[in-house]
């Protein structure tokens, strides 16, 4: 479903993705795991068009989309939930799901996915006309990922939709997450939380200073004594 190939990015002189390759099956949870800085976010913003890659790279359903603009990206079934969730404050819980759906037209089958999403997220409901700046940072993270479903991905990329959150509320978008995949929808979960990212995950990456040092299905890396050390506290 997507497939990115010999990928590399760069600011300015620094280069912050090294020649990365993977890719996400339909169906699958991809689980990009690494630390600070090795360059998770860079390539969610370059596979959703926001920065544009120096070399390599980007197919999705057959096309290539590493030169095409954010908004065409969303159209044709890709939509991100950015790190730090980028809520709209200001706007209610419902206007910001609104803008999640700005793309489509079909306002009789938009209504029965709030509904749908109202009841993966009850705590949405109850906040339907509050100001989403006042939600927690676990309320927040349920209102971007339902933003992000109001357009109807068939791929959902979410960077580390588990940072700052206590336990019960991990396990909860955790929970949803692979509510999400039962659903239909393929997804790309970005972590720094390695544990729960690969033990929800079909197959994982690790990723080191912008490259892929490991690969194999969430089990395997899981048992990896690589993955052990560096992740998972011995
Ligand atoms: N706009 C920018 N200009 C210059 N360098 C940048 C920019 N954005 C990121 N970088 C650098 O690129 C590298 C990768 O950053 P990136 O945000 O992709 O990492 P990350 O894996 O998402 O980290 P984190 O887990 O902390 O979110 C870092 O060294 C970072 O300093
Ligand atoms: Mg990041």
């Amino acid at each position: 479903m997507l497939s990115v190939q010999n990928l590399s990015v760069h600011y300015g002189m620094i280069q912050a993705v090294r020649d990365v390759s993977f890719e996400v099956k339909e169906g699958e949870i991809v689980s990009l795991i690494g630390a600070n800085g090795a360059g998770k976010t860079t390539i969610l913003r370059t596979i959703s068009g926001l920065i544009r890659p120096s070399s390599g790279s980007i197919s999705f359903e057959g096309n290539e989309i590493h030169k095409t603009v954010p908004q065409k990206i969303v159209a044709s079934g890709l939509s991100q939930v950015p790190e730090g969730r980028h809520i709209f404050p200001g706007l209610t819980v419902q206007e910001n799901l609104e803008m999640g759906a700005f793309l489509r037209k079909d306002s009789a089958e938009m209504k029965t996915d709030y509904e749908q999403i109202f009841k993966k997220f009850p705590i949405l409901a109850e906040r339907k006309t509050q100001d989403a700046a006042t939600l927690s940072g676990g309320e927040q993270q349920m209102l971007a990922m339902g933003r992000a479903l109001m357009s109807k991905p068939k791929l959902l990329l979410l960077d580390e939709p588990s940072m700052g959150l206590a336990p019960i509320f991990i396990k909860e978008i955790f929970n949803i997450i692979q509510e999400i995949q039962q659903q239909g929808t393929t997804v790309l979960l970005i972590e720094q939380n390695a544990k729960m990212a690969l033990s929800i995950a079909n197959r994982g990456y690790v990723l080191e200073t912008g490259k892929i040092v490991l690969e194999g299905t969430g089990a395997e890396l899981l048992a990896s004594e690589e993955v052990k050390k560096a992740y998972l506290g011995g």
